[in-house]
């Protein structure tokens, strides 16, 4: 484990897109943040149930917030914001009632490319003491259409069945915009709107639960953040809008933070690794980490987030998009190019190198 001063660039070597940039991976007094820049806030509605145009404006608009800062926020994306409250409630009830022997049962461990189950507090990963729990869960933990060799069983992966249920219905609700965004994104870029419907079609993703406690006085003087500073692996995330705020991206053009004030019901979008090896660079994976929020609450209150991360199998290649210049990287195959760049936080022998 590191210390709370530590740096991205000592893991540079897990990098599998090009980073230049240099950050301390929690939250510090010496960070500067950038109230002058807004995060774009866009109607998805238009893309969805609109004419050619519409999708085209949508299309621009969305990839210029992404092209600058690899962030976005949706609203008129037809997610019903109700939902949103119950899956708050679901991760509070099961991270404060299932008990820590009961969830170190499902340990967090590589199912293909994910490390799926349960992430005890300061144990996010083994490079920072972050101040949360995470729970993971692909797409193989949950009863839903996809290849299986034998028949599901919900108690081989939750606490309780009824959570998977919970929770299905969340997975239920994203899955329909996995496309669409990616049509989006894929148009600004002017490459092929559809180049990844069948990568897409019932594809893995990570569900990560994460529930931050309130922090003790003496935490808070700690110097651990509440996550540290990283980039998604995947093509994109979709994180519903917090209740309590502390997420912050890195503007690189700045080389400042900038807050995210997202209005609840609407939900973030954000590019990863993924996105950035196959825009050849044109879609960044920018950084981001949640600190304390605005409200000093991270001392009697806890935080909850419920991001999904899109990914695609683990045999499927991933290679520079057609169109988009010279490829600066060579096809990869995507349980390669995941594990080896998420042993950064997971070890060197979570990396599985292609046969
Ligand atoms: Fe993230």
């Amino acid at each position: 484990m590191t210390d709370t001063q530590a740096l991205n660039r000592q893991f540079e070597k897990y990098d599998q897109v090009r980073k230049t940039h240099t950050y301390r991976l929690a939250e510090n007094d010496s960070d500067e943040f950038d109230d002058d820049y807004e995060i774009a806030t866009l109607d998805f509605a238009p893309f969805l149930h609109g004419g050619a145009n519409e999708r085209q404006r949508f299309a621009e608009e969305f990839g210029t917030a992404l092209h600058e800062i690899g962030f976005a926020v949706l609203t008129g994306h037809g997610v019903d914001p109700a939902l949103y409250d119950e899956m708050h409630d679901g991760v509070h009830d099961l991270f404060t009632s299932t008990s820590l022997a009961q969830k170190m049962l499902f340990r967090a461990h590589r199912h293909g490319s994910v490390s799926q189950g349960y992430f005890p507090l300061e144990e996010t990963s083994e490079i920072h003491p972050d101040l949360v729990e995470g729970w993971v869960w692909c797409r193989r933990a949950f009863d839903i259409p996809q290849e299986r060799e034998l028949p599901f069983r919900a108690e081989d992966f939750w606490p309780r069945a009824e959570y998977e249920r919970h929770f299905r219905r969340l997975v239920l609700a994203h899955e329909p915009l996995f496309k669409p965004i990616a049509q989006a994104i894929f148009q600004g870029l002017g490459v092929d709107p559809h180049i990844y419907d069948r990568k897409l079609t019932d594809t893995n993703f990570g569900l990560r639960l994460n529930y931050y406690p309130p922090m003790s006085e003496e935490q808070d003087r700690s110097g651990a953040g509440r996550l540290l500073g990283h980039e998604d692996v995947d093509l994109f995330t979709i994180l519903p809008a917090t209740r309590t705020d502390g997420l912050q991206v890195w503007n690189h053009r700045s080389r400042k933070w900038v807050k995210m004030r997202a209005p609840y019901g609407s939900i973030v979008i954000n590019t990863g690794d993924y996105m950035q090896r196959i825009s050849n660079d044109r879609l960044p994976s920018t950084t981001h980490r949640v600190g304390k929020p605005s409200d000093g609450s991270h001392l009697s209150a806890a935080r909850v987030s419920f991001p999904m991360a899109v990914y695609v199998w683990e045999d499927e290649i991933l290679e520079v998009l057609p169109g988009l210049g010279e490829p600066k990287y060579p096809p990869v195959k995507a349980i390669t190019f995941h594990t080896r760049s998420t042993s950064k936080f997971y070890g060197d022998d979570y990396a599985v190198e292609s046969a």
